[in-house]
């Protein structure tokens, strides 16, 4: 490479890096890799074939070395121990106005310590989340960086043209400064938690439910992504149903093991809106279904005895899959006011100075939880930033309103057939709690004043009260 340097250096050559470093390759920047793993940077090496622009390091000295300065370091290891891991050994070799990037799925309060130790050396750093799988990685994927606006303005080039892109525009735009970028992936796997718990539930519908095979689940979910459902997860969700298992000939579907992993973004969001009073119920079920689905071994001993409703759907099969589609709509219209809500008070209480149009315009392309819907999304905080809920919004609301009836009949046939639907069920009580002007919270109220003496408020008086509950 003579004297040239290398515009980028990645570190973490794993298939996600791999291929984000070959997506920013074919834009024509040059960038160095290094992985622990010499493998891995042997695999770069054969997948690279004849880009001149690709210089895999052998070791971290020969990386640091073939960066321009001031050096962009882009670390895509796992979240956690090997994050520090890694800045530990960086820190050291770099110099001052170095810019460091988090990628990965770190916790948004790691990022903040990390920011701060790493400021205090004289280094820069940001947090960025990424999504778009494997494929996004390589083809665009939604780029969400966060931390100090000029360390941005170092990499937006980059970022621009790596990222998907969406009706000329790219899937990247700088979200806040500290761990905004971090908050705002948590948030979106929240979500994508949410809408996934959602659509296994209408498969387990439609499957246990109705005895709808996995070729009958194809089209129809096929036909939704064609409709307002359009989104990734209900088109692959399509192509799922259509795979056979190579060794038993079945559905590869139904020889997969129900029994659902997770990193813990999901459980993340549903912490931190709990820290911040903000209701998530769908998210949160989500992760509730998760964790149930990990029993295997206890709902195996459970299902001998305990013993529901045996009777199959006895309505018009037809008209329940009609719907179960306004269901999921409906639904996820909900599960993004609760993720956006959550942004909203998040950005008022770490400061990130979010915008949730930014937001929805960054998440339409290469995501995972991209969806036609977002572009709605898009141009209701474009005309209404401020706006608390999504459900606020006269077209919103009137989406949900219009398919009120066909949730709440999905949710009682469920109930009536003994099949778990609590994301459905969150999202309808989401609805039903948020539109209530009242609530049984004063009862709440009067218990806690009650058992502990923690007083009330009134609602024709302002001012905190206390009464004596039991006379004797
Ligand atoms: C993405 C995904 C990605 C990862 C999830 C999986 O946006 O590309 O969200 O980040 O696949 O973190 O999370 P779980 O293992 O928790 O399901």
């Amino acid at each position: 490479m003579g004297n040239k340097r290398c515009d980028l250096g990645l570190i973490g050559l794993g298939v996600m890096g791999r291929n984000f470093l070959l997506n920013v390759a074919d834009h024509g920047f040059s960038l160095t890799g290094y992985d622990l793993d010499a493998d891995k940077a042997k695999q770069l090496n054969k997948e690279k074939s004849d880009a001149h622009n690709i210089h895999p390091a052998g070791d971290l000295a020969d990386f640091i070395a073939k960066l321009r300065r001031p050096r962009v370091i882009m670390l895509l290891v796992p979240a956690g121990a090997p994050v520090d891991s890694v800045l530990e050994q960086l820190t050291p070799r770099v110099d001052q106005g170095d810019l460091i990037i988090d990628s990965g799925n770190s916790h948004f309060k790691d990022t903040d310590r990390r920011s701060d130790k790493l400021e205090g050396q004289g280094l820069v750093f940001m947090g960025m989340g990424m999504s778009g799988g494997e494929y996004g990685a390589r083809y665009g994927p939604s780029i969400m960086p966060g931390g100090p606006r000029e360390a941005y303005g170092r990499v937006e080039n980059i970022l621009s043209q790596a990222a998907a892109q969406v009706d000329g525009e790219p899937c990247v735009a700088y979200l806040g400064k500290g761990s905004a970028g971090h908050y705002v992936k948590m948030v979106h796997n929240g979500i994508e938690y949410g809408i996934m718990q959602l659509i296994g539930e209408t498969y387990d519908l439609m499957n246990r439910g109705l005895g709808l095979t996995a070729h009958d689940l194809h089209g129809i979910y096929r036909s939704w992504s064609s409709q307002e459902l359009a989104s990734y997860l209900v088109e692959i969700t399509s192509h799922i149903f259509a795979t056979t298992d190579e060794k038993t000939g079945k559905p590869l579907v139904e020889v997969i093991l129900d029994a659902a992993k997770q990193k813990g973004t999901g459980k993340w969001t549903e912490w931190d809106a709990t820290d911040l009073q903000v209701p998530t119920p769908t998210i949160d079920a989500a992760v509730t279904m998760r964790n149930l689905s990990s029993l295997k071994r206890e709902r195996q001993q459970a299902a001998e005895q305990l013993r529901g409703p045996a009777a199959p759907y006895g309505g018009d099969q037809q008209k329940f899959v009609g719907q179960l589609k306004d269901a999921l709509y409906s639904s996820m219209i909900l599960t993004y006011a609760q993720g956006m809500a959550l942004l909203r008070r998040a950005s008022t209480h770490y400061g990130y100075g979010l915008d949730l149009a930014t937001v929805a315009r960054i998440w339409r392309g290469g995501c995972i939880i991209r969806a036609a819907l977002l572009e709605d999304i898009l141009s209701v905080f474009n005309s209404s930033p401020d706006l608390p809920n999504l459900l606020l919004n006269r077209n919103f609301a009137q989406e949900v309103i219009l398919r009120q009836n066909q949730l709440r009949a999905v949710v009682s046939a469920a109930v009536q057939m003994g099949l778990p639907v609590p994301a459905l069920a969150a999202s309808l009580s989401y609805f039903d709690g948020y539109r209530s002007d009242r609530l049984p919270a004063n009862l709440i109220q009067a218990q806690r004043d009650y058992f502990g003496s923690h007083t009330y408020e009134r609602s024709d008086e302002e001012g905190t009260f206390h009464t004596q509950w039991r006379q004797s």
